[in-house]
């Protein structure tokens, strides 16, 4: 395809006219029909979910992108807890990739065990060595198993979610008894390894209510489409009957979370799994329903709402994500923009053809072009790159500017002219007016991976410094979130002093070892799994012998963190996930996105065509796709 006279955005835009998929419904889902139960609470209406469950059948609806797609009848569901329907059944590939495991086995180092090599060097020690190893690992992993199952909560003798944390030796308990739909979605994936479905389509379907909740913090309304960061399943008596009790989902917008922060990456997330559930489970009936197609359109359309941003990238306050505190990630943080690219990427896929949406499809598209060229562009640095920075110009004023953010070279901190290697780059944490976040936060970078959000390149040279930061980035317990920490009057300024983000503690340098799973993802993608499976080594020697915490502390990871949980469910479950994809790394691919020629031929257009000729008033030259 060919495509001459126009400038970048309108090509974008017209290549995708047309092209891309619709529903055809203008139907509302059946959200109006929740039963909710107000109570009240101070001067403040609180609303709750209560028990019980209506289908509906709806007529089939028109072509949707997915592969698996399957002509089924498919039914709202509203509100009410009591069993979803059963999804038993299904069929999944017969995807296999056992090599690795072996593979896997070979990373047996003193430096990862911690152990004195074996002089002896026997075969036969060495044979017994493995088969005791791989018997540890399989008890830790059976231990792993029966705890993520104690964490499941139910709601009305379903299950719908996992709760966050299980430990009975914390003395405040704070919000970790509630289903957080981030943690969630790494226990999510592991059911689906293990082709246990239900769990995962009932925390969609009702969290899918929970969104169209009225939410409400001192008069003031959020966007609807907003999905919630945690729900807890209360019992409440019932209305009207004293001596009868009910069951309630009391979902949290963050109008009660510590700082009041907006959870932007549950809406995010949830499309992500959604997806997942579809390409895992082969049951294409839950994303092809009214309900579930409008709850994907809700939180597109909050993400994609026109704003005075002059960035495609999505603006958001300090905390929206992992990072739920201030720790100075206000404006454009990486973590957010690499989970809205991925679920821009997996609601392409899943929207099915509609007239109402293409005015949605068509936002969606140019968005999904303009944040890639923006990220690999802007974002990136190695080397090369910072040298560039290192010599910019600042104060330029024109369209042509090199250095259109004014990035002042004096920015460059100390620590990272030291710490690039020669081979590898990283994508930065945040970008905004004159200003560059050099910290290396893990998940934005491994996500970007992940769904392709980089360049192949790009992605392979995020796995080459991991590899050359070993000893900083993972060294005794995998994953550092960020690097480095704040320290200093930095810390005093950025977190406003935080006592639990005291450098190399939690959010600021802590280290997660949830985060496994992401990197195994992003290293299974680049086809170099080797690397995960040398973390998931370092991991296991320690994780349950901890008591599965939620983070570890100190530089190089050596401590349980000074407040963490314990029996923290996501890194129980982000440990079997990782297994379970190195054991089997085609099952990898439910998560998955790739760049596909419609993006790759729009984003070709977008740097080869020259931004100055696209101002002034809106042009009526045509595109033409040859
Ligand atoms: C902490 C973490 C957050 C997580 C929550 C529940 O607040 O910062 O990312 O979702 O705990 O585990």
């Amino acid at each position: 395809m060919v495509m001459v006279a126009m400038g970048s955005s309108e090509a974008i835009l017209h290549v995708f006219y047309g092209a891309a998929p619709f529903i055809k419904s203008d139907s509302t889902c059946s959200l109006g029909s929740l039963t909710k139960y107000k109570k009240k609470s101070g001067s403040n209406a609180i609303r709750l979910f209560k028990c019980s469950s209506i289908y509906h059948q709806f007529p089939t609806i028109p072509t949707i992108r997915f592969e698996k797609f399957k002509n089924t009848q498919f039914e709202s569901f509203s509100c009410k807890c009591q069993n979803a329907e059963s999804v038993s059944g299904f069929t999944t590939e017969n995807e296999n990739g056992t090599w690795f495991v072996d593979n896997a086995k070979e990373f047996n180092t003193i430096q990862e065990t911690g152990h004195p090599p074996n002089l002896l060097g026997s075969e036969d020690v060495h044979e017994f060595k493995k088969e005791s190893e791989s018997s540890l690992s399989d008890a830790i992993e059976k231990e792993a198993w029966d705890l993520l199952r104690e964490s499941i909560v139910h709601y009305c003798g379903s299950p719908i979610g996992t709760i966050a944390a299980n430990d009975s030796t914390s003395s405040s308990v704070l919000n970790y008894d509630q289903v957080f739909i981030r943690d969630f979605i790494p226990s999510g994936i592991a059911f689906l390894l293990k082709e246990e479905y239900d769990i995962v389509r009932n925390f969609i379907l009702h969290t899918l209510q929970l969104q169209s909740w009225e939410k409400t913090m001192d008069c003031h309304s959020p966007g609807q489409g907003l999905m919630p960061a945690s729900f807890k399943v209360r019992t409440v008596p019932l209305e009207g009957d004293d001596t009868a009790t009910e069951e309630v989902l009391d979902p949290d917008f963050g109008e009660a979370a510590i700082g009041r922060v907006a959870p932007v990456d549950s809406g995010l997330w949830w499309i992500i799994l959604l997806r997942a559930y579809g390409k895992s489970s082969g049951d294409m009936s839950l994303v092809e329903r009214i309900d579930v197609q409008t709850g994907i359109k809700m939180i597109l359309k909050l993400c994609l709402a026109d704003g005075f941003d002059m960035f495609p990238t999505l603006l958001v306050a300090d905390g929206p994500c992992m990072i739920d505190r201030r720790m100075g990630i206000h404006g454009h943080p990486l973590e957010i923009q690499a989970l809205f690219y991925s679920a821009l990427m997996c609601a392409r896929e899943m929207l099915a053809q509609e007239d109402g949406s293409a005015d949605l499809i068509r936002a969606l598209n140019n968005r999904l072009v303009a944040l890639s060229f923006h990220i690999r562009e802007y974002y990136w640095i190695d080397l090369k790159k910072l040298n560039e920075i290192y010599r910019y110009k600042t104060e330029e004023y024109s369209y042509d500017a090199v250095n259109k953010f004014n990035i002042y070279p004096d920015q460059i901190p100390p620590w990272l002219v030291e710490w690039m290697p020669n081979k590898g780059g990283y994508l930065i944490g945040n970008l905004q007016p004159a200003h560059m976040d050099f910290r290396f936060f893990s998940l934005g970078n491994f996500w970007s991976v992940v769904s392709s959000l980089v360049t192949g390149d790009q992605s392979n040279a995020i796995l080459d410094l991991i590899e050359a930061k070993w000893a900083d980035l993972v060294v005794d317990m995998p994953f550092k979130i960020c690097y480095p920490a704040l320290e200093g009057q930095e810390w005093q300024i950025i977190t406003g002093s935080d006592p639990k983000n005291t450098p190399w503690s939690y959010h600021n340098g802590g280290s997660w070892p949830t985060l496994l799973w992401q990197l195994t993802v992003a290293c299974i993608k680049m086809d170099r799994p080797e690397i995960a499976a040398r973390a998931v080594k370092i991991a296991e020697g320690r994780l349950a012998q901890d008591k599965w915490p939620e983070y570890y502390d100190t530089k190089r990871g050596r401590f349980i963190g000074k407040q963490s949980r314990l029996f923290q469910t996501w890194t129980i479950a982000g440990y079997l996930v990782s297994k379970l994809l190195l054991a089997n790394p085609q099952k990898a691919k439910i998560l998955m996105t790739d760049e596909d020629s419609e993006l790759t031929n729009a984003f070709s257009c977008m740097i080869t065509s020259n931004p100055r000729k696209k101002r002034g008033p809106k042009s009526s030259q045509k595109t033409y796709i040859v």
